[in-house]
């Protein structure tokens, strides 16, 4: 969907699906279900235009397929609010959770009406299901992201992360975008910010030249030419002020040439 204004890219994406995938690679109703991310994290953190996710839910009323959320990563308050999809008014029908919700314990969840997860008998039943330290560990979890107000903490550092990063692109060419919702931004490098050519070496060289000036980034989209900032949601305006002031010292040195190809040699990305 290149070439589109980011208010055109949500309604033709939909119609894409609808007027084009619908009638030519698989009719609706052999779909049972349309499993999506509320912020597509790990294809470039990609924020959609608001109304998309309220289209994706029409689209599967319309032809009776279910809406599936998967907010493994941007779930329990990442974004700002509890649920990726709450940002949308609309209800999935079940809802995929993991990586904080044990509070690094190992646990993943998936949550929905009965009638769907009763569909059939003993659908739900897995060796380590249900272990009880790592339940007790998740519910500690929802607590303390309670107590301590970490989804309203979220937005507001999240929004001054993205902020910082946006200035950061005032100096530095290589940055084409900066984006993000709450707790996850995403810095897309590209070669020529009107083409928008991606720059996935750029990209690697600057993750490393953080990592050796003490800040841990990774990368992620399509192209691998994206940074991706998914902090703690209890970091602190200082840390941001340090992570940032670090971003920009290591774009600065591959911007002037200071990383070398040679430099990356042992590093295979993430
Ligand atoms: C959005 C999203 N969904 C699902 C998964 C898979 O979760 P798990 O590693 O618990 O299988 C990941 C993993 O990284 C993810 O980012």
């Amino acid at each position: 969907m290149f070439g589109l204004s980011s208010s055109e890219v949500g309604p033709a994406l939909l119609e894409h699906l609808e007027g084009y995938l619908f009638k030519t690679i698989v009719p609706p109703d052999l779909v049972g279900g349309i499993i999506v991310e509320a912020v597509q994290a790990d294809s470039g953190d990609i924020v959609p235009p608001r109304g998309f996710l309220a289209g994706v839910e029409a689209i599967c009323r319309r032809h009776g397929i279910m809406l599936l959320l998967d907010e493994v990563k941007i779930g329990l308050g990442r974004t700002g609010k509890w649920w990726g999809f709450s940002h949308e008014d609309v209800a999935p029908d079940l809802v995929a959770l993991g990586k904080a919700l044990g509070g690094g314990l190992p646990l993943s969840a998936v949550v929905g009406r009965a009638e769907v997860l009763d569909a059939a008998t003993a659908n739900n039943m897995y060796t380590t299901a249900g272990n009880p330290v790592a339940c007790a560990a998740a519910l500690a979890t929802l607590d303390v992201i309670e107590e301590e107000g970490l989804v309203a903490r979220a937005a507001e550092i999240g929004g001054y992360l993205l902020k910082s990063l946006r200035q950061l692109q005032a100096v530095h060419p290589l940055i084409g975008d900066v984006r993000g919702l709450g707790c996850i931004v995403g810095v897309e490098l590209v070669r020529d910010r009107t083409t928008r050519v991606p720059a996935p070496s750029e990209t690697a060289k600057t993750v490393y030249r953080c990592y050796e000036n003490g800040l841990l980034v990774f990368y992620s989209g399509l192209y691998s030419n994206v940074l991706e900032f998914t902090p703690p949601l209890t970091l602190s305006v200082a840390e941001v002020d340090e992570g940032v002031d670090k971003l920009d010292r290591s774009l600065a040195d591959v911007e002037a040439g200071r990383v070398t190809d040679e430099s990356l040699g042992k590093y295979q990305g993430w």
